[in-house]
């Protein structure tokens, strides 16, 4: 955690756990986030995330655990009286109101003068980019416009924490990739802290200050997104957010006191785990990202760890090209190889006998024991 986040925890979720029926929903979780933060809770669907949500929300309320919300305990509170709000996959937008009359709800609930109220909901529609907008029927708006005046219109009541749940799951990739970009910059300039929950890698890599990645009920890890990707504490956050490779096999420690870890038909490959399982004889597995294995047609002398395999494919993205690498052991390597240069011939063929290099600390190693 950012010292930021321990200096001002505008949310603090300690201890949470919610079952359904015995089923448990949240387990044990615990979460600060930083005043004017935009934390992602990534997961895969039915691991929790909406439920987490809602308890923030104060629609669920815990078995075990508190809430803190700016240093006052909101446990026992009521939604209404949390001064948090949600905004929801579909806009639930009232498709009787106009734009401004959308918009203007919950100040008028509220009972908020008149006067006040017309030039906050102006101030929302400039954020939304629908500036002189207001009397547009709900109908006639876009998908994305529809999302930014649900945004707004949360906005607008000057929540101290606004919870996003999976806002632009409804949305194409295009819209959804404009709108992760909007979404960010409106959080910028009004500086409230999100709670944004997502099941895609890459939307919440690319909007957050800090990722939680959720699994079974459990946050695995909270991080930064370089952090998340690049030093994950386990299998699961390693492999949801990105591509891995894996080599299982077991430790030895060299006369140089270096681990090794010993792969059956393959060899030995350099590793650096954890210190608590620095043994010989522990069990588990290499996990390497696409990206991070460079491919050579002869064996380099320079690299530590060295595969030898037979190219069984490769796509060419424009960008960067993929190879699945067939390896003696039987397995497949995937590695992406960026085009740095403008070739007009493929350098590898399927077929081609290639080595795969990676240094030991580009690699993770994950022992089985502390998968269980
Ligand atoms: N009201 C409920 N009653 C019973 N089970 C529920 C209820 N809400 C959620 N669950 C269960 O809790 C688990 C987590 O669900 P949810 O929080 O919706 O996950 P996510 O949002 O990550 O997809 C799921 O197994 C789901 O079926
Ligand atoms: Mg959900």
């Amino acid at each position: 955690m950012p010292n930021s986040a321990k200096k001002a925890a505008v949310l603090e979720v300690i201890g949470v756990t919610k079952q359904f029926r015995g089923k448990i929903a949240v387990d044990c979780v615990d979460l600060q986030v930083a005043n004017g933060e935009f934390l992602s809770i990534l997961g895969p669907s039915g691991c929790g995330k909406t439920t987490l949500l809602r308890l923030i929300g104060g629609l669920e309320k815990p078995d075990r655990g508190r809430l803190v919300l700016n240093g006052q305990d909101i446990t026992n509170l009521s939604a209404h009286k949390r001064n948090v709000h949600t905004v929801f996959q579909r806009y639930a937008l009232f498709p009787h109101m106009n734009v401004f009359d959308n918009v203007a709800f919950g100040l008028r609930c509220k009972k908020i003068h008149e006067n006040e109220t017309r030039s906050r909901v102006e101030e929302m529609l400039e954020l939304a980019n629908l500036k002189g907008q207001g009397h547009r029927a709900i109908h006639t708006l876009s998908g994305g416009e529809q999302q930014r005046i649900a945004l707004v219109r949360a906005l607008v009541n000057l929540p101290k924490l606004l919870l996003l749940d999976e806002p632009l799951g409804a949305l194409d990739l295009k819209l959804r990739l404009q709108l992760q970009q909007e979404l960010v910059a409106i959080q910028k300039r009004v500086k409230t802290t999100f709670v944004f929950v997502t099941h895609d890698q890459q939307e919440a890599l690319n909007m957050s200050d800090r990722v939680a990645v959720m699994n079974q009920a459990k946050v695995e890890q909270i991080g930064t997104p370089n952090e998340i990707y690049e030093f994950p504490k386990t299998l699961f956050a390693a492999s949801f957010v990105g591509g891995i490779n894996r080599l299982d096999g077991v430790l030895r420690i060299d006369e140089g006191g270096r681990c090794i870890c010993e792969v059956e038909g393959l060899g030995g490959f350099f590793v650096e785990p954890p210190t608590e399982y620095r043994q010989a004889g522990v069990k588990g597995l290499i996990c390497l990202r696409p990206e991070k294995v460079t491919l050579f047609s002869r064996r380099p002398s320079t690299i530590e760890n060295v595969v030898e395999g037979t190219i069984r494919s490769q796509s060419y993205l424009g960008t960067h090209t993929q190879f699945e690498v067939l390896i003696k052991n039987g397995g497949v390597i995937s590695v992406f190889q960026q085009n740095t240069q403008k070739l007009a011939k493929k350098v590898f063929q399927v077929n081609d006998k290639v080595f795969m290099g990676w240094q030991a600390s580009l690699s993770h190693f994950f022992s089985y024991q502390a998968l269980k």
